[in-house]
C-alpha cells in the first residue's frame, strides 16, 4: 500500500551526498534499483536522476515493522528513507561517486509499489528499440538517457546565458504561421475558422527572424522548435530544435566570430575541452574536391585525388568517356589494404553502386609490389605505374577509382572514404574536429524540376564579386553562406541575407519565380524590406545534433525525450491517429480513400 511523504523532506539527491555529511541523518527519495535480502540484512540500491546510494536495513537500527517492509521491496518501488550516512563497511564500489558511503536506514516509507518493468532499467540497455520506445517513460529512467537530457538542459541554459551576455534578445515566433522555404515538406494544420485554409508549422523561424531585424531588434536568439516532413535518418527527426539567431549590421566574419566563441564556451563549460580558435575554414569547393563532401570529417585523411589528367589518354573507356563527357576520374587510397580479400572488395563495389555509380575500379598493390587490378587489361604497365605514383601509393596499398559526372564521383568517394575509415578504425572517437564550410554555391540545378533551386534559401546573399555571374553563369555564383561542421556532421548553417531589392529580384528570376509568385509567398517580407531593412545575417544550429555529438551517442533519438521512429510515428502515444468524424466536419475536411488519392 502506498504511504504518504508527510513529515519527510528530501535533504538531497542520492548522487549529491558528500563525505562531509558522514555521521549526519539524511532523507533520500527515489526508485529501488536493486534489492538484495541477505537474511539478516537487506541491501538496496536507491536511484534518482543524480545517481545511486546504497541503503542498509538491519534489525536493531530499523524497527521490526520497517524491516518487514524492507523485505517486500522490489525493483522500481518508489521509497523514502531516513537514516545515518556512514562510511561503507563492505567493499567500496569504485564505479559510483557515492560508492564509499551507505545509509543505515531508520525509517522506510513505500511511496508507490511498481509492477515488474518490461525490461531492466540499466545502462547500455540491450532491449530492442521498439520496446524501449513503447515504454519511453521507463527508458527515460535509464542513467545514460538521464545524463543525455541533463546535458541538453545544461547546453540550453548556457546558450541562453552566452547570447544574453552578448546582447541578444530571446524572442518567440509563431508555430501556427505561414510555411517557410527551407526545402522540406511542411506539416500543415487545418483552420477551423477558415475552412480550406491551413497553417504551416515552421520548418525554421527564418522569415520571422528577418522581420525582427526589420523591426530593429538587432540581435535575436531563440531555442526554436522546427518541423520538417522529410525522410528520417539517425540525425533527423520530423520535429527538432534549433538554436536560431539573426544579427543586424554584420557580415560573415561577425557571425562566425560570435559563434566560435559560443562553441568554445559551450565545450569548455560542459565537457572541459578547449577548442582552438579560430576554427579552420574551408571553401565548399575545397571540401568537395578533397573530401567528397560538404561536411567533411577531418579526423582522418584519405583525401580524394583527381587523376583525370593521368588517365585521359589511356585505353580504359570507362575512364576516358567519363572525362570526355565533362566528368572526371578520382581515387582514394586505403593505406595497407592492398591484401583486402576479394569478397570485401566486392562489397565496396556494391556500396559504390548503391550510390548510383556503375562500378568501382580498383588497383591493389601487394607487399611485394604485385598488382591486382580490375582494369589492368586496358592499361599498359607504365600507365599503371603513373597512376599509382599520382596517388602516392606504396606497396601494400589499395587504390579505388570512380569515373562519372564529378558530383557523383565525389559523393561516392566521400561516402566510401567514411566507410573505409570505419572499417579501418581510423577515427578517434574522443576527438572534436570543427570546420566552417564557406562559399557554398548559391544555386543548385534540379534535374527533376529543370530549373535552379536555392542551395540554402532564396534570401541568401551572393558573394559581391560573383554578382555579375548571376545573369550570365548562375551555376557558378557563390553565396555568403556557411555551415559549421563537427566530425562530419552539419551541426549548423546560415548566411548573410539579401537586403537590396534589385538583387532579390534577380535571385527570384533565377529561381523561376514570377514577381507575382514571389509576392504570393513572401509578400509580407518583401513589403517589410521597403520600409528600411538593415543588412543582416544569421545562423541556426541543430541543437539535437550538437548535443548528440557532445554526448557521444549515434542517434538524435538518444537526446530527445519523446522521439519519433522512422515512419514519423510515436510508439508510445501511437500518434498520429485518426480523428472523429465530428472533428473532421468542424474543420471542413473529408477523407478520400486510398484509391482516390
Ligand atoms: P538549416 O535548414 O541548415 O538552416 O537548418 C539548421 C540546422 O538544423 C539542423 N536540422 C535538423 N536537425 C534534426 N532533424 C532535422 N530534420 C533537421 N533539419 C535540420 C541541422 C542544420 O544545420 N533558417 C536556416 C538557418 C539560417 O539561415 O539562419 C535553417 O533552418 O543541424
Ligand atoms: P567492365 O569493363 O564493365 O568489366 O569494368 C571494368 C572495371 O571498371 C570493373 O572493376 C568495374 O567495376 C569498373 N567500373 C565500371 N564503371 C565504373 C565507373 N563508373 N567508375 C569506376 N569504375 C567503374
Amino acid at each position: 500500500m502506498a504511504e504518504s511523504m508527510k513529515g519527510l523532506h528530501r535533504t538531497c539527491r542520492c548522487g549529491e551526498v558528500t563525505k562531509d555529511q558522514i555521521g549526519k541523518e539524511i532523507t533520500l527519495m527515489g526508485w529501488v534499483a536493486k534489492a538484495r535480502n541477505k537474511g539478516g540484512i537487506i541491501f538496496v540500491d536507491l536511484r534518482d536522476r543524480s545517481g545511486i546510494m546504497q541503503l542498509i536495513f538491519e534489525p536493531g537500527e530499523i524497527d521490526e515493522e520497517g524491516f518487514a517492509k524492507a523485505g517486500k521491496l522490489r525493483s522500481e518501488f518508489v521509497i523514502a528513507v531516513t537514516g545515518k550516512l556512514c562510511e561503507r563497511e563492505g567493499a567500496v564500489n569504485e564505479n559510483l561517486s557515492t560508492g564509499s558511503m551507505e545509509v543505515r536506514v531508520r525509517t522506510l516509507r513505500i511511496l508507490a509499489e511498481a509492477e515488474v518493468p518490461p525490461f531492466p532499467i540499466e545502462e547500455n540497455s540491450r532491449t530492442k528499440d521498439e520496446v524501449r520506445l513503447k515504454y519511453r517513460y521507463l527508458d527515460l529512467r535509464r542513467p545514460d538517457l538521464q545524463r543525455n537530457l541533463m546535458l541538453k538542459s545544461r547546453v540550453m541554459q548556457l546558450t541562453r546565458r552566452f547570447f544574453t551576455e552578448e546582447g541578444f534578445l530571446e524572442i518567440e515566433t509563431p508555430m501556427l504561421g505561414k510555411s517557410t522555404p527551407e526545402g522540406a515538406r511542411d506539416y500543415l494544420v487545418p483552420s477551423r475558422i477558415h475552412p480550406g485554409a491551413f497553417y504551416g508549422l515552421p520548418q525554421s523561424p527564418q522569415l520571422y527572424k528577418q522581420l525582427l531585424m526589420c523591426s530593429g531588434y538587432d540581435r535575436y536568439i531563440q531555442i526554436a522548435r522546427c518541423f520538417r516532413d522529410e525522410d528520417l535518418r539517425a540525425d533527423r527527426q520530423p520535429e527538432f530544435t534549433q538554436i536560431d539567431m539573426e544579427l543586424s549590421f554584420v557580415d560573415v566574419d561577425d557571425v562566425i566570430d560570435v559563434n566560435e566563441r559560443f562553441l568554445a564556451y559551450l565545450f569548455r563549460e560542459v565537457l572541459g575541452l578547449e577548442i582552438a580558435l579560430p576554427i579552420r575554414r574551408m571553401t565548399w569547393q575545397e571540401a568537395r574536391d578533397r573530401y567528397g563532401s560538404d561536411k567533411p570529417d577531418l579526423r582522418f585523411g584519405m583525401e580524394l585525388v583527381d587523376v583525370s589528367d593521368i588517365v585521359k589518354d589511356c585505353g580504359f573507356a570507362v575512364f576516358t568517356s567519363a572525362i570526355e563527357n565533362g566528368g572526371s576520374v578520382r581515387g582514394i587510397k586505403a593505406e595497407g589494404q592492398g591484401a583486402m580479400p576479394r569478397k570485401k572488395l566486392d562489397k565496396l563495389v556494391e556500396f559504390a553502386k548503391g550510390y548510383g555509380l556503375k562500378g568501382l575500379a580498383y588497383l591493389a598493390i601487394g607487399e611485394d609490389g604485385a598488382r591486382k587490378c580490375s582494369f589492368a587489361k586496358f592499361m599498359t604497365d607504365e600507365q599503371l605505374d603513373a597512376l599509382a605514383a599520382g596517388m602516392g601509393a606504396k606497396n601494400g596499398d589499395l587504390l579505388l577509382f570512380a569515373a562519372d559526372k564529378t558530383k557523383l564521383v565525389c559523393d561516392v568517394l566521400g561516402a566510401l572514404r567514411l566507410e573505409l575509415a570505419k572499417q579501418m578504425e581510423l577515427i578517434n572517437k574522443d576527438e572534436f574536429c570543427f570546420v566552417w564550410i564557406t562559399e557554398f554555391p548559391l544555386l543548385e540545378w534540379s534535374e527533376e524540376e529543370n530549373r535552379f533551386t536555392a542551395m540554402h534559401h532564396p534570401f541568401t546573399m551572393p558573394m559581391e564579386e560573383d554578382l555579375p555571374l548571376l545573369d550570365t553563369d548562375p551555376g557558378r555564383v557563390r553565396a555568403k553562406a556557411y555551415d559549421i561542421v563537427l566530425n562530419g556532421n552539419e551541426i549548423g548553417g546560415g548566411s548573410v541575407r539579401i537586403h537590396q531589392d534589385d538583387i532579390q529580384e534577380r535571385m527570384f528570376k533565377e529561381l523561376g519565380f514570377t514577381q507575382e509568385a514571389a509576392y504570393n509567398q513572401f509578400g509580407f517580407l518583401l513589403d517589410a524590406f521597403k520600409y528600411g531593412v538593415p543588412p543582416h545575417a544569421g545562423l541556426a544550429y541543430g541543437l539535437d545534433r550538437l548535443v548528440m555529438l557532445m554526448a557521444g551517442v549515434d542517434s538524435i533519438r538518444d537526446v530527445i525525450a519523446f522521439p519519433k521512429v522512422k515512419d514519423a510515428s510515436c510508439l508510445m502515444t501511437q500518434a498520429p491517429q485518426t480523428v472523429s468524424d465530428l472533428q473532421l466536419k468542424e474543420l471542413g475536411l473529408a477523407l478520400v480513400s486510398g484509391e482516390e488519392q
